[in-house]
């Protein structure tokens, strides 16, 4: 089967060839973002392969059907960037990877909770100035604070898991129970209160119409003075330009971003040469207790080879069934 892949950079190309070592699908790689301007270029594909900022709307995707497209096989976790209604009414298959490694991203929200609270990547530019004086790097224990975590799937268990092993107190925010968080002592609590008693505040539910903007300006209001916010999930759970506020008047103590709202037009790119066009963005590079990584979170080896290895699973399985191993149905709009 011919495959089109999108938004691909070269690890994922190699990454998706060894997982193809058989020859099985014919994989053609692009480095464009999939969208309704670059679809034709899917001609001769029965299956695209789709990265978190491609953006698979009705529109794109009419035109896929047209060129006998019939699989949209994520390469991530979310499906939030694809109208799953569409996709449904004009008879396509949408697979995902449902789980690659939910201990990247677990693991990666942990290197923003102790990189904000220790303030090493102040420590690491002055250390390099020849500057060893330690005003300004003083954080807390986390031992005896209080975390929540919002989403408690399995990136929210796992860093759920790490965070108890700190010493933290876990409150969790959720639809439905997850009975690894409540075998670790953590305590399920309304989102008020879960805000209201956090120091520290950890997103990892997925982006829907209920989940956009969960984290605005009211939220942050109710939110302990000087919390500290993490977002891995999506960049739409939070609203940046309420969050550029509310570190403005010391509301919110620091920020860790690796999704960021607007960051289909920035991440996975190298755009050093150019000028900043997101006055929101580039205000947050501007606080010293903001850190932002490109959306990396995921970015391990296990994590990669899991995804190409899966992405596969879902090609082979369309190719024998018509339909993906890890199917997304419609049902999951939430
Ligand atoms: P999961 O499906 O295992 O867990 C999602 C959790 O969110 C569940 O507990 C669910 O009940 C909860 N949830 C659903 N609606 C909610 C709401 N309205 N309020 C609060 N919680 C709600 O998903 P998983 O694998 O743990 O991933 C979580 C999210 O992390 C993904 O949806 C994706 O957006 C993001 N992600 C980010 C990555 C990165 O590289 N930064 C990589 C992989 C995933």
């Amino acid at each position: 089967m011919q495959v089109a892949i999108y938004s691909t950079r070269p690890y994922d190309r190699e990454f998706l060839t060894r997982a193809n070592a058989a020859g099985r699908h014919e994989l053609v790689f692009h480095e464009a973002k999939l969208d309704v301007d670059t679809a034709a270029t899917a001609e001769g594909a029965q299956a695209v392969c789709a990265f978190v900022n491609d953006r698979l709307n009705a529109e794109t995707l009419h035109r896929l059907h047209g060129l006998g497209v019939r699989l949209i096989a994520l390469r991530s976790a979310g499906f939030n960037h694809v109208d799953l209604s569409a996709a449904a009414a004009l008879g396509m298959a949408v697979g995902r990877v449902p789980e690659y490694s939910p201990h990247a991203v677990a693991e990666h929200t942990v290197a923003l909770v102790l990189t904000l609270n220790r303030k090493i990547h102040r420590a690491y530019n002055r250390v390099r100035e020849g500057n060893f004086a330690l005003e300004g790097l003083l954080g807390q224990d986390l031992h005896g604070r209080t975390v929540g975590v919002i989403g408690t799937g399995k990136i929210g268990a796992c860093f759920a898991r790490i965070m108890a092993g700190f010493g933290c107190r876990v409150l969790a925010f959720a639809p439905e129970v997850n009975p690894e968080l409540t075998a670790l002592g953590a305590r399920y609590v309304p989102l008020p209160e879960l805000l209201a008693s956090s120091d520290i505040v950890s997103l990892h539910c997925p982006l829907t119409p209920q989940t956009r903007h969960l984290i605005d300006g009211d939220a942050l209001a109710t939110m302990k003075r000087g919390v500290m916010l993490i977002n891995t999930s999506r960049g739409a759970v939070v609203d940046a330009r309420a969050a550029v506020d509310a570190l403005k008047s010391g509301q919110l103590g620091s920020l860790g971003l690796d999704v960021y709202e607007e960051e289909a037009d920035l991440f996975f790119r190298d755009l050093s040469n150019t000028v900043l066009h997101d006055d929101v963005f580039a205000r947050l590079l501007t606080f010293p207790n903001v850190i932002v990584t490109g959306h990396q979170a995921f970015f391990t080896e296990e994590a990669l080879t899991a995804i190409a290895e899966t992405t596969l699973a879902n090609l082979d399985h369309f190719a024998a069934h018509g339909q993906a191993l890890h199917m997304v149905s419609v049902e999951r709009i939430v």
